[in-house]
């Protein structure tokens, strides 16, 4: 059994005030990560990437609606009560976030948010837990004779507050830790730093690692396996050298094409593709890249469905390339 299995997760917005009709956000989802190991997952902005992992930890934004089954050691977590899945919450599975300073509270201690999650899954006393906590922190690179566990995020640089951010993660030793686009916020330098740090602590602790990235550079540092979505639906994916060797869907050679430019923001489109990702509502019923694909045709029509090869590479196209790419990242 897998550590965290996903199977057709399906998120919808049901029909409001807003829009008469339900509309799907994410579309039969399906991944998986053993224990111990790492998924990357890629895509635009507005892919579903975040969607993704808030319906793992349980904390998707109020009104939207889950259907399909995230098991997470078998515990469907999507029927579980919400009392259960907070104790499982820092214990089990924790998520590192984009921006650090709106998950830190700016009113507390770092070193007592980083306290928090011990005393309350590891029951340990006031004094335990405040010991844990420095040693945590001295962990992650936040030297306590530097940067005093008494010190607020204020007074912290970004990647100094990214590291508190992870420190209450791992604090606990969860065994699947997930990173939305954990270095998005922080300079180039600091970004390496802590996306070895990520890896480090993963590789140290065993945990497991969901690593989402709008750059396919992050993932192939950090993941060995991998998953491109695209509106909402995994497109491909498979062991992150082989993809990367030789992606197959015409979408996963765009995001390679725009990688040498590098300047982007997220939400900007890709150099390399042409259009933007269509939104939720406006998705065709058939291959949603279909209109910015150079080989789509007729056939791009209809729903492409996901197939594997014997090496677990898969793609949901009706038109994958079939050599591998010239150039690689
Ligand atoms: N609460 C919500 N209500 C309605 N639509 C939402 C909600 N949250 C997200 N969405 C929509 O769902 C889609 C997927 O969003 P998501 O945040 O998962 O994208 P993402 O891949 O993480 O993008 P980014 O790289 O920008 O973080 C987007 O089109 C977004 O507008
Ligand atoms: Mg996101």
């Amino acid at each position: 059994m897998a550590l965290l299995e996903i199977e057709d997760l399906s998120v919808q917005r049901p029909a409001g005030p807003g829009n008469t009709a339900p509309v799907a956000l994410l579309e039969d989802v399906s991944l998986t990560l053993p224990a111990g190991g790492s998924l990357g997952l890629v895509g635009e902005s507005g892919c579903g990437k975040s969607l993704t992992a808030l319906a793992v930890m349980g904390l998707l934004p109020a009104g939207l609606r889950a259907d399909g089954r995230v098991r997470l050691d078998g515990l469907d977590l999507l029927t579980t009560a919400e009392r259960t899945l907070c104790r499982l919450r820092g214990r089990r599975l924790a998520m590192v976030f984009q921006e650090p300073m709106t998950a830190l509270n700016p009113v507390k201690t770092i070193g007592a948010q980083v306290a928090e999650g011990p005393r309350r899954h590891l029951g340990l006393s006031r004094r335990a837990a405040r010991d844990h906590a420095r040693a945590v922190l001295h962990r992650v690179g936040l030297d306590p004779s530097r940067v005093s566990p008494d010190q607020y995020p204020h007074e912290l640089s970004g990647g100094q507050r990214q590291r508190v951010g992870i420190a209450i993660a791992v604090a606990c030793g969860p065994a699947l830790l997930i990173a939305d686009e954990p270095t998005t916020a922080l300079d180039v330098a600091t970004q390496a730093r802590i996306l070895d740090l990520i890896t480090d602590l993963v590789a140290d602790a065993d945990m497991a690692l969901l690593m989402i990235a709008h750059d396919l550079a992050v993932v192939a540092e950090t993941a060995e396996r991998m998953a491109v979505m695209y509106a909402g639906r995994v497109v491909e994916t498979g062991p992150t050298a082989r993809v990367l060797a030789w992606p197959r869907h015409p979408y996963t050679r765009g995001l390679m094409g725009a990688l040498p430019r590098g300047a982007g923001r997220p939400g900007d489109p890709l150099a390399a593709i042409p259009g933007v990702v269509p939104p939720p509502g406006a998705r065709p019923p058939g291959c949603a890249f279909a209109d910015r694909c150079p080989r789509a045709d007729g056939l791009c029509a209809t729903r492409p469905p996901l197939t594997a090869d014997t090496d677990g590479h898969g793609v949901a196209c009706h038109h994958p390339h079939d050599t591998p790419a010239e150039r690689q990242p």
